[in-house]
């Protein structure tokens, strides 16, 4: 599996990824928003044999950091790819100087919340009715440590 920067070529595989990971009431992204961060945040890709396993899109504004969204495709799951993407993205966000990162993540993810605990995020609040389906959502913090 190797890791890399997502490019605009990238922007109608990531789409159909994002159709496969989320359902049109948990807000996937559209073209045009893949399009917007590759440009202007910090979307990076899976790859396992030149196909795109998954990706990771962390929004950075001043000296805030936000991991937005995390997915991998169904056919890779449990090959530890989130867990490297997130390590990646920790030492990218090192290197440009940022130290917190935070998120949001539904209540009913267990599967990502176990993942985040995982990798040290600690819930920070629980955010009361967040989602447009009236779900709550943790949220979360990492101190990151080189
Ligand atoms: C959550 C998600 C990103 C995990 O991706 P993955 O590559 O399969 O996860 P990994 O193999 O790296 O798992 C790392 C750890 O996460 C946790 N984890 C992952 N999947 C899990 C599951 N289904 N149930 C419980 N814990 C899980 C475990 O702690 C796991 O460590 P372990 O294997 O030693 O037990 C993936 O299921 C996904 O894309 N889901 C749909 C999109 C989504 O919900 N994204 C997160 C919110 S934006």
């Amino acid at each position: 599996m190797t890791v890399r920067k997502a490019e605009k070529y990238d922007v109608s595989l990531l789409y159909a990824l994002e159709r496969e990971l989320f359902l049109p009431q948990n807000y996937p992204l559209s073209r045009g928003s893949f399009l917007y961060h590759v440009k202007n945040n910090l979307l990076y890709i899976a790859e396992v044999e030149g196909k795109v396993a998954g990706y990771i899109l962390v929004l950075i504004k001043r000296k805030n950091a936000k991991l937005y969204s995390l997915g991998v495709s169904k056919a890779y799951r449990n090959r530890k790819i989130s867990q490297e993407l997130l390590r990646f993205i920790f030492q990218e966000l090192i290197s440009l100087g940022f130290s917190t990162l935070f998120l949001e993540v539904r209540t009913d993810n267990e599967a990502a919340i176990a993942l985040y605990k995982k990798m040290g995020f600690c819930e920070l609040k629980k955010l009361k009715a967040f989602y447009g389906d009236g779900c709550d959502a943790h949220l979360m913090q990492l101190k990151i440590e080189q």
